[in-house]
């Protein structure tokens, strides 16, 4: 089964970095379909021409997060989820092919993936699971299984959350969106709750769970973020030195 991969992705100093390693990754894994969708109200000439020379198989798309949902310099950065208008717009392109085979697992883009944890999840029946490194303030959160089967959440914030699972945690059947037409992320399920309200439209029991990576013992997807590069040189080296980094030059 093919992979659709759902990433949203944002303007940053960081953000031809992120992808760039991100599509190095993918380039490793066969059968696989990359939907990008900039947080943005038109596509950038940045990532248009990162995607054209990327290699892979792709969708580019685009949809703006409105102000009022955007975080705030100052807003703790829990406060409001990121990346969900984005991956509803992924949900609606799959939605929209003819296809009913294949797997969907939603990769931020600077998160770090073993190739390992695609084929975890290529023969997804219904949603497959396993744990993700260095989340949530602790070496990794995970599902905890019992003979075989996921009976709760190995996590400091909320374990009552029904699926206490990172959005790296996991991958779905494409079947069950085309079953469940209406799911999408919804803003006010909250961060750290999207997942969770996810899999629920989706209809999803726990017996439903799939526990990979060796029964939920191996780390195959880190939720890694990368450090906001200081830009505050150009300032001074501007007053100083009388000139700047090159606009023409991207980076
Ligand atoms: C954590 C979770 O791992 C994410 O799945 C969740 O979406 C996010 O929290 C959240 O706040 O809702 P975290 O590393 O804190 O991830 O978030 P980012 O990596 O900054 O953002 C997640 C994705 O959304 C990335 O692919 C990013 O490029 C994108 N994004 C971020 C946007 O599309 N727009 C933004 O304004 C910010
Ligand atoms: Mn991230």
């Amino acid at each position: 089964p093919k992979i659709y991969l759902i990433t949203p992705t944002h303007t940053r100093p960081e953000q031809k970095a992120d992808l760039t390693r991100l599509s190095y990754t993918l380039r490793h894994v066969p059968n696989i379909h990359w939907i990008v969708i900039e947080d943005s109200p038109s596509k950038t000439v940045l990532v248009k021409k990162f995607l054209a020379g990327c290699k892979l198989s792709y969708t580019h798309l685009n949809v703006a997060t409105p102000e009022n949902y955007k975080l705030k310099e100052s807003d703790p950065n829990w406060l409001k989820p990121r990346g969900v208008l984005q991956r509803n717009a992924g949900i609606d392109w799959i939605q929209k092919q003819p296809q009913t085979k294949g797997v969907v697992y939603f990769a931020d883009d600077d998160n770090t993936y073993d190739l390992q944890v695609f084929e975890e999840m290529r023969f997804t029946v219904k949603v497959s699971v396993w744990p993700v490194g260095l989340v949530g303030y602790l070496w990794y959160e995970s599902p905890v299984i019992k003979n075989g089967k996921v009976s709760g959440w190995y996590t400091y914030w909320k374990p009552n959350r029904k699926f206490a699972m990172d959005m790296a945690g996991f991958a779905v059947n494409l079947r069950l969106f085309k079953e469940n037409p209406s799911a999408v992320f919804h803003m006010k399920a909250g961060r750290g709750n999207l997942e969770s309200d996810l899999l629920t439209q989706l209809g999803v029991t726990m017996d439903d769970l799939e526990p990979k990576a060796s029964g939920c013992t191996k780390v195959l997807v880190w939720h890694t973020r990368t450090e906001k590069s200081s830009l505050k040189n150009e300032d001074k080296m501007l007053k100083l030195y009388g000139y700047n980094s090159d606009k023409t030059i991207e980076v």
